[in-house]
C-alpha cells in the first residue's frame, strides 16, 4: 500500500481516476450523502464506470464498486487489471480515501481469481490529487473464493 499523487502514474491510471470521478456525478444517494465512483480497467484496455445507487429501502442500496463490476460483467467483460475508486460529499468523514466495504472486496476477489491475477485498486482523493495505491489480494487476506469452492459440483 502506497500514497502517491496522478502525476506519478501510467496516464491509463489517470484516466480511470477521472473516469470514477465522473461516475460520481451520476450517485444516486440520496440517504447517505455519499456520492461514490468506480471505474474499471479491463485487461483489453477498455473502462466501465459504476455509481452508488440507494433506495428508500435502505438494504437495497449498491455500492458503485459492484455497480460498476456488473456493468463490466454485462458487456461481456470480466479480466480487470484495476479499479479506481473516489467519494465527496458532506457525509464523507474519512481523510477522503473512501475504503471499498468488504461486499466490494470479496466481488473484487471473485474476478481475481478467475482472471488468475491480482486487480489494482487506486483509492483517490474527491479532487482526485492524492491516490492510494492497494489491490484487491491486500485487501481481502485470507479471502474465500474460487479456490475453495468446486464451481458446478
Ligand atoms: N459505498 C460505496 O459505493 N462503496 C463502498 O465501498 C462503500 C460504501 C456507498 C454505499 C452507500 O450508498 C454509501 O456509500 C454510504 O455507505
Amino acid at each position: 500500500m502506497t500514497e502517491t499523487t496522478p502525476d506519478q502514474l501510467d496516464p491509463s491510471l489517470r484516466r480511470l481516476i477521472e473516469a470514477a470521478r465522473e461516475a460520481a456525478d451520476h450517485a444516486y444517494s440520496p440517504y447517505s450523502g455519499l456520492s461514490v465512483g468506480a471505474a474499471l480497467l479491463g485487461a483489453d484496455g477498455s473502462v466501465v464506470s459504476g455509481a452508488n445507487v440507494e433506495n428508500a429501502a435502505y438494504p437495497l442500496g449498491i455500492c458503485a464498486e459492484r455497480t460498476a463490476i456488473a456493468a463490466a460483467v454485462s458487456q461481456g467483460l470480466k479480466d480487470f487489471r484495476a479499479i479506481a475508486v473516489t467519494a465527496r460529499g458532506s457525509a464523507l468523514a474519512t481523510d477522503g480515501l473512501l475504503s471499498p466495504c468488504g461486499a466490494c472486496r470479496q466481488t473484487l476477489i471473485e474476478f481475481a481469481q478467475l482472471a488468475g491475477h491480482d486487480i489494482q485498486v487506486l483509492l483517490a482523493s474527491p479532487d482526485g490529487q492524492r491516490v492510494l495505491l492497494t489491490s484487491a489480494r491486500e485487501l481481502l487476506p485470507l479471502a474465500m473464493g474460487r479456490d475453495q469452492v468446486r464451481p458446478g459440483a
